[in-house]
C-alpha cells in the first residue's frame, strides 16, 4: 500500500518531466513552449542537474557557461536550448526556470543520449528435413535470440525460442515472421537495424532440390 503511494507520487512527479532519446552527434532542441517574460530582477536560466548551462536577467544577454561555450545557444525569441552534437554525457534533466519573486519551472526534459544500435545478422540453424521446422538465429554484436517455426504448406508460426542473453541497455532484439519472410531487428529509441530473409531461400537446399514449403 506504502509502495505504491511512493508509486503513484513518483509517477506524478514524472508526469511533467518531458522524455527525450537523442542519438550522439546530432543537435536537440529543447523549447519552452509558453512564452517567458522577464520582468526587471528576473533570472532566466537552463539548467542540466546542478549546472547552469546558460542565463539571461531581464534587459541582458545571454551568458553560455564556460562548458558550453560554441555547442550551447539560447534563442533569443522563445529562449529554446539548441544543444550542438550532443554525447553520452550530456544526458540528464534539463530544466528552464525563471528566478524573480519566486521560482517557475517553465519547461523540463529528462534527456537521454544513446549511440545507434549495430547491425544485426539472421542465420539459419536448422531447417527440418522436411522443411516444417525453421529455427533461425538472430545476431548482433553482443547478444543471440533463435526462435522457431513451424510452417505449413502456406504459413509459418512462431513456436518457441530462447531470449537474448546479453544485450546492450535500452535496446530490443526481435525475430518474426512476417509475409513469408524472417525479419531479425535490433532497435533502441533512436534507431533500428534489419536483416530479412526469405523462409523459402532459407530452407532451399544447396544441391538445388526444391523444398516440400510453397510461399506466394
Ligand atoms: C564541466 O564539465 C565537466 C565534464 O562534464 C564537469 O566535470 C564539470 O563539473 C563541469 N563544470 C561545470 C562548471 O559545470
Ligand atoms: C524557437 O526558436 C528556434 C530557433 O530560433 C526555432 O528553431 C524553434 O522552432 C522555435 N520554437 C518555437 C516553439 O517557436
Ligand atoms: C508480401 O509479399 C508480397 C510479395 O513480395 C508483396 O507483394 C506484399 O505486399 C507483401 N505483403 C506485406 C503485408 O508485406
Ligand atoms: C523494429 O523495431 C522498432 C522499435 O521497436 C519498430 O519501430 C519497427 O517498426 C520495427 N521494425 C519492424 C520491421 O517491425
Amino acid at each position: 500500500m506504502f509502495i505504491f503511494m511512493i508509486l503513484g507520487l513518483l509517477a506524478g512527479i514524472q508526469a511533467q518531466v518531458t522524455p527525450v532519446f537523442v542519438q550522439t552527434g546530432t543537435d536537440l532542441l529543447l523549447e519552452v513552449k509558453k512564452p517567458v517574460v522577464l520582468k526587471a530582477g528576473d533570472l532566466f536560466m537552463w539548467t542540466v542537474g546542478r549546472a547552469n548551462v546558460v542565463r539571461l536577467a531581464h534587459g541582458g544577454k545571454p551568458t553560455i557557461s564556460s562548458n558550453y561555450t560554441s555547442r550551447a545557444e539560447l534563442s533569443a525569441q522563445n529562449h529554446s536550448l539548441l544543444l550542438k552534437n550532443v554525447q553520452k554525457g550530456d544526458s540528464g534533466v534539463y530544466r528552464a526556470s525563471v528566478s524573480g519573486d519566486k521560482d517557475i519551472t517553465v519547461a523540463e526534459y529528462s534527456v537521454t543520449v544513446l549511440d545507434p544500435v549495430s547491425g544485426v545478422k539472421l542465420t539459419v540453424k536448422l531447417c527440418s528435413s522436411d522443411s516444417t521446422k525453421v529455427t533461425v538465429i538472430c545476431s548482433t554484436e553482443d547478444s543471440l535470440i533463435s526462435n522457431t517455426f513451424t510452417c505449413d504448406t502456406q504459413t509459418c508460426s512462431h513456436e518457441g525460442g530462447e531470449r537474448a542473453e546479453i544485450i546492450t541497455p535500452g535496446a530490443s532484439l526481435d525475430v518474426y515472421l512476417e509475409n513469408g519472410s524472417a525479419i531479425c531487428n535490433h532497435s533502441n529509441q533512436v534507431s533500428s537495424t534489419k536483416d530479412i530473409q526469405k523462409i523459402e531461400d532459407i530452407c532451399r537446399k544447396p544441391e538445388g532440390k526444391s523444398s516440400k514449403l510453397q510461399f506466394d
